[in-house]
């Protein structure tokens, strides 16, 4: 079965509630596509006002981020229950700017990612290499050790209906995108790497997303790409360009 394209806004620190009211009515009637999933990722301040105004319509609304923690003394965390309450289905789990700036590591990836499926939340999960990586020529082993440690102890089938965003760090808000060869074959052997730890039928039916920079005119080749199922997009999620990403086609 082909798998079903997913094109996901990330707002990131963007957006007051008021704002993100007008920017998902400005959008909505410019992401109509039955053909993909559509996910607006906000600020948790955001989810409440941003579902309001997309009801009735094909945006789902997801979440920046979420602790692995049930509930307690975590001041400033989101626990899953938060999330699950007010019906979000989608969580971004590990986002480079959450690695580099609030000292995320892989180990805190996994544990998030077995709580979201612990939920039923969909993660979609974030990995990418460095410019310096890239030049070093390590980029498949370590992206290969980032899926590896992500999906420790999830089973198969959670695997199968999980999200997994490539994002080359040195592609993000640079306008600086990555070559469709380059974003398919790191999309690939994420791919492979899926096939390795389950089996081929979990790694068919995986979505991977390439992010960095996607744009109306960098989409449609991109998500062109046998292994890349749609995308995770930062700036451009909150332009009226969104809606020519999402219809790419
Ligand atoms: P960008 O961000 O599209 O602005 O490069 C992508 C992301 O960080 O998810």
């Amino acid at each position: 079965m082909a798998r079903k394209k997913i094109i996901a806004g990330n707002w990131k620190m963007n957006m007051t509630p008021s704002q993100a009211v007008e920017l998902v009515n400005t959008l909505k009637p410019l992401v109509v596509n039955d053909e993909v999933d559509v996910v607006f990722c906000v600020p948790a301040i955001d989810i409440i006002p941003a579902m309001e105004a997309a009801r009735g319509t094909n945006i789902q609304i997801g979440a920046e981020n979420m602790y692995y923690e049930e509930k307690g003394a975590f001041t400033g965390e989101i626990a899953p229950d938060m999330l699950t309450d007010v019906g979000v289905k989608y969580v971004i789990i590990g986002h480079s700017e959450r690695r580099e700036y609030f000292a995320e590591t892989d180990e805190t990836v996994n544990r998030k990612v077995l709580k979201a499926f612990e939920h039923g939340i969909t993660p979609i999960i974030c990995c990418g290499e460095s410019l310096t990586q890239r030049e070093q020529g390590i980029t498949i082993d370590w992206i290969r050790q980032q899926i590896k440690i992500a999906f420790l102890n999830v089973t198969a089938e959670q695997a199968a209906s999980a999200v997994i965003a490539y994002e080359p760090i040195w592609a993000i808000g640079t306008g600086k995108v990555a070559t469709t060869e380059q974003a398919q074959e790191v999309c690939k052997a994420i791919r492979d790497c899926i096939a390795e730890i389950y089996d081929q039928t979990t790694a068919e039916a995986i979505r991977i997303q390439y992010g960095g920079s996607v744009s109306a005119s960098s989409a449609p080749e991109l998500f062109a790409q046998p292994d890349i199922d749609g995308g995770l997009v930062g700036g451009a999620s909150l332009k009226p360009d969104f809606g020519a990403i999402v219809n790419y086609k």
